[in-house]
C-alpha cells in the first residue's frame, strides 16, 4: 500500500492567549479606524497571519463554537458580506444573514434601524452592519448590548477594509514606512479611502491624490494631512504619479452617491489602468482596488504579478476572522 501524505497540522495552541490576557478590542464596537494605534494594528495583524495558516493547513476550527453572527446589510455587498459569513464559518460560529434581501426583512413594514438591531442582539453576539448614512452605525450601536462593527456607513468609514488594505499592502511589501501610496478614483466619496487615508496616518508615507476635480479628498482630511506633516500632492493624472508609486490603490466611481447624475456622467471613465500604464510603473509595487470594479482596471492587468485585488480578497477573510475573535475574546 502506498503511504498517504497526511496533511500539516495546524497548532491550534498558538492560537489561544494566556490565561487572563484581554484584548484591546474585547467587547468593543468597531466603528472607525481612530480607534487603532500601531499597537493595536500589530496585535490585528499577528492574529491575522495565524488565522491565515490555520486556513491553510486545516481549514478551520472551533475558536468561535457556539457563538453567532448577525451579518445585516441595507446597501448591496459581495465581498464585505461573504467574507464576514466565511470568516465566522471558519471559525465553527454560526451567522444571521440578513444581506442580499433586506428587502424581505420588516424594514420593508418600516421598521427602524434602532428596532432591527435591538431585535437581532437578542439572538447574537456580535453584529456587523452596513448602512447608507454616515453615522448612522455609530448612532445605532449605542443601543446595541452587542459589539457592532461598522462595514460601511454611507461616504463615512469602512474600519475592516482598511484593515485588510494596510494588511495587505505590509504583505506584498513587506513594510509601510517609506512607502509612497496613490489614491485614485472617487477619493470625495469613496469610504475605503477615507479610512485608509487615516489608517496611513500612522506610518511615515507620502501620499498622491489623482482624481478629477470634483471628486477631491474632502477638505478636513486634506487638513488633517498637511497638518500631520505628510507628504500630499493632488493631480487629475495617473500619468503624473505612476513612474514612483509603490501602491496603487484604484477606486471605483461611486455613482450611487451623486446626486447630478450629468455630473456622475462627465467624470465616470475617467481613467482605466491598461497594461500600457502599467509598463511605466516600478517593477516592486503594487495595484489594489477594494472592488467592485466597472471599468477602471482593465482585465487584461489581472496577470500582471503586481495586481494585487484579489489577493486582497482574501486577506479580507484573514483579518476578519482576527477581529471578530477579538471583539469576542477569544484571541
Ligand atoms: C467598497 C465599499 O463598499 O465601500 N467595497 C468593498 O467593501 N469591498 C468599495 C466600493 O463599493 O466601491
Amino acid at each position: 500500500m502506498n503511504s498517504i501524505d497526511l496533511p500539516k497540522l495546524f497548532d491550534l495552541t498558538k492560537m489561544s492567549r494566556k490565561p487572563g490576557f484581554q484584548n484591546g478590542f474585547f467587547k468593543k464596537d468597531i466603528l472607525s479606524v481612530d480607534q487603532f494605534d500601531r499597537d493595536g494594528l500589530a496585535y490585528i495583524f499577528t492574529r491575522t497571519d495565524e488565522m491565515s495558516e490555520m486556513v491553510e493547513t486545516v481549514g478551520a476550527c472551533d475558536l468561535l463554537h457556539g457563538y453567532t453572527l448577525a451579518c445585516v446589510f441595507y446597501e448591496p455587498s459581495t465581498r464585505t458580506s461573504a467574507s464576514f459569513i466565511a470568516a465566522m464559518e471558519r471559525l465553527g460560529g454560526n451567522v444571521i444573514p440578513i444581506t442580499q434581501g433586506i428587502q424581505y426583512s420588516s424594514v420593508s413594514k418600516g421598521e427602524s434601524l434602532v428596532d432591527t438591531i435591538i431585535t437581532l442582539e437578542q439572538y447574537s453576539d456580535v453584529i456587523v452592519l452596513r448602512h447608507p448614512e454616515i453615522g448612522s452605525v455609530a448612532k445605532t450601536a449605542k443601543y446595541s448590548g452587542v459589539p457592532v462593527i461598522n462595514a460601511g456607513d454611507g461616504a463615512g468609514e469602512h474600519p475592516t477594509q482598511a484593515l485588510l488594505d494596510l494588511y495587505t499592502i505590509r504583505k506584498e511589501l513587506g513594510s509601510l514606512n517609506g512607502l509612497r501610496v496613490a489614491m485614485v478614483g472617487d477619493l470625495r466619496n469613496g469610504r475605503t479611502v477615507h479610512s485608509l487615508t487615516k489608517l496611513l496616518m500612522n506610518y511615515d508615507i507620502s501620499l498622491r491624490l489623482v482624481s478629477p476635480d470634483v471628486l477631491r479628498l474632502p477638505l478636513g482630511m486634506m487638513n488633517e494631512l498637511i497638518d500631520k506633516g505628510i507628504d500630499v500632492r493632488e493631480t487629475d493624472r495617473v500619468e503624473d504619479v505612476i513612474k514612483d508609486v509603490d501602491v496603487l490603490y484604484v477606486t471605483r466611481i461611486q455613482k450611487e452617491r451623486f446626486t447630478d447624475m450629468a455630473q456622475y456622467e462627465e467624470v465616470k471613465n475617467y481613467f482605466e489602468i491598461t497594461p500600457e500604464v502599467m509598463a511605466n510603473a516600478k517593477d516592486k509595487m503594487v495595484v489594489m482596488h477594494p472592488l467592485p470594479r466597472v471599468g477602471e482596471i482593465h482585465y487584461t492587468v489581472d496577470k500582471d504579478p503586481r495586481a494585487a485585488y484579489f489577493r486582497q480578497v482574501k486577506n479580507g477573510m484573514y483579518v476578519r476572522m482576527a477581529l471578530l475573535a477579538a471583539v469576542l475574546g477569544q484571541a
